[in-house]
């Protein structure tokens, strides 16, 4: 079910009430049911999360370490995740079935994981199976719905994070001649060129005009790309580079892989959130940086070093409109509902779509 079909079928709103307590009324709330319930109830946070809302969360990760966790989380009776629809998905799909997983704002999506459904799916890989036979694994980045991670479980794929992509795509290439890659043809598309793979044997799998666009010899394809993006990311230009690089020639650029090639290409560094925390925190004082990925993590870095020159690679970057809509008055209402036993917001992935998702993730958990 994409985040679109989720809200048409549930999704009640938030009583008017929370809009209007303040921040301090909605702190102590979310402060009061945390001690009340103590381990029964676990709260982990993605990076770009606002700061209100980090500032509660039990662990705080990139999508790989915030999978991990889920995964080994016995004592959580609820969790409720500080992050989007699809990671939340993937907690539900590794934790028990008593085990209960709730997102405090179902409209809380990702546009990128919403650019591959089920049925495009399918019929990109019943026309790619006449073009090339058995010879494609596909790999999903876990940003994606359950459906598009289960369709990939039953093909014998499996999950990448942006922090593991690299193995993935090297274990995938042990399995079959090529892979397909979705959603993200960007992170798709970095990680085969960093791996030596080259843009001549990259295709492009368009999933509206139902195409494989490439010019050469199908013989030569290697990888092919879902033609999705993230719509944050793709705000990073080469344009904002070279903006830097005039300015600031001193200034490191390191960026997400979720940034187009040309970007990634004529920055210094690149990876997951993960990795770019820890750069920056393991970079002397007084170093300089131009960050590009979500404004939330930007500006809690900016925050955190004060001892170092940090920007945006973009000035005018916005925060992840989708990953913004968990804030302090849903969680507050969502951790007191659960409290009062009228939990809502509840994920529940199907049980069939979740035996095969959860063997596309064990596939990557075994490995990395
Ligand atoms: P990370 O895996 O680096 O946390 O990224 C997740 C994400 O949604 C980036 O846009
Ligand atoms: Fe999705 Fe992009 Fe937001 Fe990450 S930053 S959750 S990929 S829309």
């Amino acid at each position: 079910m994409n985040i679109f079909e989720t809200l048409e079928s549930s999704s009640p709103t938030i009583p008017e009430r929370y809009l209007e307590m303040d921040n301090k009324e909605l702190s102590e709330r979310v402060q009061q049911v945390k001690v009340q319930m103590g381990t029964r109830l676990f709260l982990p946070g993605h990076h770009y999360q606002k700061d209100e809302v980090i500032e509660f969360a039990d662990v705080r990760g990139d999508s790989l370490k915030l999978a991990q966790i889920s995964a080994s989380q016995h004592e959580a009776e609820a969790i409720v995740f500080c992050g989007v629809h699809f990671m939340a998905e993937t907690a539900d799909i590794l934790t028990r079935d008593d085990q209960k997983v709730y997102l405090p704002d179902m409209r809380a999506g990702c546009t990128m994981a919403d650019m591959a459904n089920f049925t495009q799916t399918e019929k990109a890989w019943e026309r790619l199976m006449k073009d090339f036979d058995d010879t494609i694994l596909p790999l999903t980045y876990v940003n994606s719905t359950a459906a598009i991670k289960a369709f990939v479980g039953k093909h014998g794929g499996a999950t990448v994070t942006s922090s593991n992509a690299k193995q993935m795509i090297q274990w995938a290439f042990t399995q079959k001649e090529r892979i397909l890659f979705l959603p993200d043809q960007h992170l798709g598309r970095n990680t085969a060129y960093d791996l030596g793979i080259s843009l001549d044997d990259m295709a492009v799998w368009d999933p509206i005009k139902e195409e494989l666009v490439y010019e050469g010899d199908f013989d030569d394809v290697k990888v092919i790309l879902w033609k999705g993006h993230c719509s944050v990311h793709e705000n990073f230009t080469v344009a904002n580079v070279w903006q830097v690089r005039e300015q600031n020639p001193d200034m490191n650029i390191i960026v997400h892989p979720e940034c187009r090639r040309e970007v990634v290409a004529l920055s210094d560094d690149a990876g997951s959130t993960n990795h770019i925390i820890k750069t920056i925190e393991q970079s002397p004082p007084g170093s300089s940086w131009a960050i590009g990925t979500e404004m939330n993590l930007v500006n809690r870095i900016i925050k955190e070093h004060p001892d170092q020159h940090i920007i945006s690679l973009n000035p005018n970057m916005c925060p992840c409109l989708t990953m913004n809509r968990i804030d302090l008055p849903h969680l507050a209402w969502s951790l007191e509902s659960i409290a009062q036993g009228e939990p809502t917001n509840l994920i529940e992935v199907d049980k069939e779509i979740a035996i095969d998702a959860e063997q596309a993730l064990q596939r990557m958990l075994e490995r990395i």
